[in-house]
């Protein structure tokens, strides 16, 4: 303690001194944080990305990604941009969910590169729409929106099969019904606040159109 007042009064009186010491002496970036390489920066690592997955998401995602659940969304084939973000956000709670919160705060910005575009090497397997009633309904507003009420054509962002568009549109075709219409409810409600246009789509829709689209969804190839 002696030692750091004497530099302190040093550095306060001699200029030189002050620019090398202030360096040291800032406590604003810790050492490991400091070594920290930024995402963009880094290059996917599959093998790496395959173990995490391996490890810790196959439980509830498949061991391909393609998830049997419901619930728990498809992962393979997605846009590994779309991925990184979700995981992030997830990790910053901007996208509520108290299962994702815990997986993803164990992963690292590489972690999370490296599963996202192992995940995207992953072939998606296609789904099918189960509710003959609702599904011309759902294409109805997939294809051309709702005009009257201002609701955009989902295929405008999503593309026509649904296959999105890469960094910017994530991928929709084969997703399951279940998991796709809990998104749009939760974008709709403010659960999910990580997409404004998303938000302000749902807002417009009720349930029934939401159920529509997302049986639609399901099946598209
Ligand atoms: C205990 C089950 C479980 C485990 C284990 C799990 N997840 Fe999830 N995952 C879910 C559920 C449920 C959701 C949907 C969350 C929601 O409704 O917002 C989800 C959503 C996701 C999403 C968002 C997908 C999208 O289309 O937006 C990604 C990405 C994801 N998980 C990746 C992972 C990764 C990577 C791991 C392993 C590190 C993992 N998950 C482990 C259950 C799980
Ligand atoms: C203006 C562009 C745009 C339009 C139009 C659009 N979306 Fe989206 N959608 C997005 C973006 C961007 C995201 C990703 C949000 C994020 O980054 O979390 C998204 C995400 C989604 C998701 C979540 C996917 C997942 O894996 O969790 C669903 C479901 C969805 N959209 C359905 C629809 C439906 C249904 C329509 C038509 C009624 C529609 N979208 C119209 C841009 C759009």
């Amino acid at each position: 303690m002696k030692l750091l007042t004497t530099l302190l009064l040093a550095a306060s009186l001699a200029i030189p001194v002050f620019s090398t010491f202030a360096q040291e002496a800032t406590p604003a970036v810790p050492p490991v944080e400091a070594k920290v390489v930024p995402a963009q920066a880094l290059k996917p690592d599959l093998v790496k990305g395959e173990a995490t997955f391996t490890s810790m998401c196959i439980a509830c995602h498949a061991a391909d990604g393609n998830s049997v659940i419901g619930a728990n969304p498809k992962l393979a084939q997605q846009h590994p941009e779309y991925l990184v973000k979700q995981l992030q956000e997830f990790k910053e709670g901007k996208r509520a969910n108290a299962i994702m919160l815990g997986f993803a705060s164990m992963l690292t910005d590489a972690d999370m590169l490296n599963v996202a575009y192992w995940l995207n090497s992953k072939v998606a397997t296609p789904g099918f729409a189960k509710d003959k009633e609702l599904v011309s309904m759902g294409e109805r507003i997939y294809r051309g929106g709702i005009t009257d009420r201002q609701i955009p054509a989902c295929a405008g962002c999503h593309s026509p099969n649904g296959a999105g568009m890469p960094a910017q549109f994530p991928r929709l075709s084969g997703q399951h019904a279940e998991y796709a219409a809990t998104q749009l409810t939760n974008f709709r409600d403010g659960i999910r606040q990580n997409s404004l246009q998303m938000t302000q789509i749902a807002a417009k829709m009720n349930d029934k159109e939401i159920k529509a689209v997302s049986d639609y969804i399901a099946g598209l190839r």
